[in-house]
């Protein structure tokens, strides 16, 4: 798949899902895995990292900062890591393409190497809001600038040094929370987050396993800057994220019987298995186990004979907030009204999740309505027509999915960033039953 023009999906209605998947690599898990490595003393063996242009983006940022880099290849990368102060000036903008982890995240990461970075981001990621963390950053001491509008590119100066604090966080962002703590380590003393809802907690459990201690107090996340990092080798779990296309997709069209291989069940992670079951999906979790400080399991989802329209409790959306493009997906295939509150923050994600995903359902002939922070979704038949992902991945994936339970078939327009978080979905979702194809110059 290119990155350039109009990469569409057609995807003809109808069809099921049957067999064994592995989806790729945790996008979370394996931009921290470069991150911490890198940082690290000692070599670092990555497994079943993903190899999609976000995380590739953070990996191509620290080979450019002087950290040698082997792979990856299908799935295994080394990294030599340098040292918490072993990162070098790079020779030019780090640019950081569709991803905001790697912005966030590195924002923080860099804040207090003593060094002139900028950070840019495509037009989607330009458009992002990054007040959220170079706000606390400058309270801790950075030096960091933004466009005019809070944006994208970031410019960082460098500084003698930064100082710990404790920060309640207004929105529930894993991004704010990873950036800050990553901030605390170069900070003198201790800095805290306080979290206003559980997010996810890869960096916590990550820092632990490369013998940095993280301590949770409550709602309360606490480390203290000056530590060092030792290199330890990871195991990413397949994606929950990516896993719930085929979730949904089975669940929805009759006949379906999927086993998702060796996915990540992080009970931060872990909401959309909640609210599927809620809705009346079947879903087994099968052979739990623990790999690398992260829960795997196996998930199998049959189809189900009937899913309701569900009101999605708040506490569960930080927890499947990457899930609700497909969640609506499930909505419009259930059974009455499906509605979503609290969810803002779906508004400025790579796309604004709340309004393409009404508008391409409308499209589709569903009966969706866009609220302020959320939606509401009467369940009935999908049709068919020509809908708009606006460069989102997630977007795109969730309509080819709708495309098994409608009448006709659906187009899907802009799908090339598909390839940020799930390189080979087209090839995976054909072999398992979805009768799609791809139109690299559409118009
Ligand atoms: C992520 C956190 C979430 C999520 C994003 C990945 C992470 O963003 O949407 O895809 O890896 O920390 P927020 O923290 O902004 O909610």
């Amino acid at each position: 798949m290119s990155s350039t023009g109009n990469l569409l999906f057609h995807v003809r209605p109808g069809g099921k899902l049957k067999g064994t998947l592995r989806v790729p690599g945790d996008k979370s898990v394996s931009h921290r895995s470069i991150m911490l490595a890198s940082l690290a003393e000692g070599v670092t063996q990555v497994s079943g990292f993903l190899e999609g242009e976000d995380s590739l983006a953070t990996l191509q940022a620290f080979r450019q900062m002087g950290v040698k880099i082997e792979g990856p290849e299908q799935g295994r990368v080394i990294i030599h890591g340098v040292g918490m102060s072993g990162l070098k000036a790079p020779d030019g903008i780090l640019d950081l393409g569709n991803s905001g982890t790697s912005m966030r995240l590195l924002s923080g990461l860099l804040a207090g190497q003593g060094l002139n970075l900028t950070l840019s981001g495509d037009k989607s990621l330009s458009g992002r809001p990054m007040r959220r963390v170079t706000e606390p950053l400058g309270q801790m001491g950075a030096r960091i600038g933004t466009a005019e509008k809070g944006t994208a590119p970031l410019v960082i100066g460098p500084v003698s040094s930064l100082k710990g604090f404790c920060y309640q966080m207004p929105v529930a962002s894993a991004q704010v929370k990873s950036c800050l703590l990553l901030a605390g380590l170069y900070a003198e003393g201790e800095t805290c987050v306080i979290e206003p809802a559980p997010t996810r907690d890869h960096t916590e459990r990550m820092l632990r396993g490369f013998g940095y201690p993280v301590e949770r107090r409550g709602d309360k996340i606490c480390l203290t800057g000056g530590g060092k990092l030792t290199a330890c080798d990871i195991d990413v779990p397949a994606d929950i994220s990516s896993a719930t296309f085929f979730m949904v997709g089975a669940a929805i069209a009759e006949g379906s019987d999927v086993t998702l291989e060796h996915v990540g069940i992080n009970p931060t992670r872990d909401g959309v298995i909640s609210i599927l079951r809620l809705m009346g999906a079947e879903i087994e979790v099968l052979n739990p186990r623990d790999v690398g400080g992260e829960p795997v399991a196996d998930l199998r989802i049959r189809a189900s004979s009937g899913l309701k329209g569900v009101q999605i409790p708040e506490a569960l959306v930080p927890l499947a907030i990457d899930e609700f493009p497909a969640l609506f997906v499930a909505a419009a295939c259930a059974e009455g009204e499906t509605v979503l509150t609290g969810a803002e923050e779906l508004r400025v994600k790579e796309s604004d999740r709340i309004q393409v995903m009404a508008d391409g359902l409308i499209t589709l002939g569903v009966d969706a309505r866009a609220t302020d922070d959320g939606i509401i979704i009467q369940g009935g038949a999908i049709g068919g027509g020509r809908v708009n992902s606006h460069g989102d991945h997630r977007i795109a994936m969730s309509f080819a999915m709708a495309a098994l339970r409608a009448k006709e078939e659906i187009i899907i327009d802009d799908c090339a960033n598909v390839n940020t978080s799930f390189p080979g979905f087209v090839e995976l979702a054909a072999g398992a039953g979805l009768d799609i194809c791809v139109d690299e110059g559409g118009e």
